[in-house]
């Protein structure tokens, strides 16, 4: 046999003989506590209702939700982060139901709240699409446009009603400029200074969200391209990044976060705030529909995709499995 270069005195093929000494040097792992679990809760139903598109997950009762998190906390997870979906009725052009102090999100946070205490990371989205009739995450001008520094009027007040409601971090996502320094400001105005800002930073217009407009129940007729970014952009990121932190987010995202791996990995190696990755609806959806038809191995691949994530350098994943997937570890 001729012998090129190191071998054969160096074997890699050593390290990986057992599942022991595979475990030993493993240089990522997962914990429970890297996981956050998104949830949905809707209003006026007595069932959860389940969501076609992503097998598995529904939208909750006041009255699952509240088990959900329990379950979740018990598994090791350490946050929920809450969507509220309205009654068909109560979606208007301003998103009113979002800023309602009785609002089923504010209702859900409070549940929650009450239920889990300080024990979980009680999380809220901060977006106006799930309570609009026309499913943009804005106000819309005279001319049919997302209006950015009203819907930041309209985000100031959300933060308020969320904090005032108990949440312990809010996730500004609808990528209006300035959203992160409003909300901020609004917080501390009413002396919610201990409440954090996971900022959605980066956030694509993306067609993985598909099954979640499914889960909120969503009319949005178009797309988001004015306001969430293009998939074909780096820089653009860094600059958001940039921004998001001179305005004072706690707590920096990613979203898609298997598509933009190389987006996550740069973010994370320039920052010194935690960072943050949402394994999206349809990033469940693929890997739900694929398993479903015997085409991969689910378990596996679900571990796999969230090992890429943090092996990229996200410090925290939500992700649809995390409840399941904190148990399994
Ligand atoms: C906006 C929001 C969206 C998601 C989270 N927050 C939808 C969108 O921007 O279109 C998507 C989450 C997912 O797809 O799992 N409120």
């Amino acid at each position: 046999m001729s012998v090129y270069g190191s071998f054969p005195g160096t074997r890699p093929r050593r390290l990986r003989t057992s599942p022991a000494v595979r475990r030993m040097v493993a240089e990522t792992r997962l914990h429970p506590s890297d996981l956050i679990l998104p949830a949905f809760v809707r209003e006026g139903i007595s069932e959860p209702v389940p969501i076609s598109a992503m097998p598995g997950v529904v939208q909750h009762t006041r009255d699952t939700l509240r088990k959900a998190a329990v379950e979740a906390r018990q598994a090791g997870v350490s946050g929920i982060m809450l969507f509220g979906v309205p009654e068909d009725a109560k979606k208007d052009a301003l998103g009113s139901a979002g800023t309602d102090p009785d609002g089923i999100l504010q209702v859900a946070i409070r549940d929650v709240r009450a239920e889990v205490g300080d024990d979980l990371v009680i999380m809220s989205d901060l977006c106006l699409d799930e309570y609009t009739d026309h499913g943009h995450c804005g106000v819309l001008d005279d001319d049919g446009r997302v209006d950015n520094d009203a819907t930041l009027e309209r985000y100031a007040e959300m933060a308020q009603v969320q904090a005032d409601a108990g949440v312990h971090m809010v996730g500004p996502s609808g990528m209006m400029d300035g959203q992160v320094g409003v909300v901020r400001d609004a917080l501390d105005t009413i002396g919610k200074e201990d409440v954090a800002i996971l900022a959605y930073t980066v956030k694509y217009a993306s067609a993985f969200y598909g099954p979640f407009r499914e889960a909120v129940g969503s009319s949005l007729v178009g797309d988001r391209r004015t306001y969430q970014q293009d998939a074909a952009n780096v820089r653009e990121s860094m600059r958001e990044l940039a921004l998001d932190l001179e305005e004072g987010a706690d707590i920096v995202m990613v979203k898609p976060a298997g598509p933009y791996l190389d987006v996550l990995a740069k973010i994370a190696d320039s920052v010194d705030v935690p960072v943050a990755a949402y394994q999206i609806s349809g990033e469940y959806a693929m890997v739900e529909a694929a398993a479903e038809r015997g085409w991969i191995d689910r378990d596996k691949a679900i571990l796999e995709s969230l090992m890429g994530i943090k092996r990229a350098g996200a410090d925290m994943i939500l992700t649809y499995w995390a409840t399941e997937v904190a148990r399994s570890l």
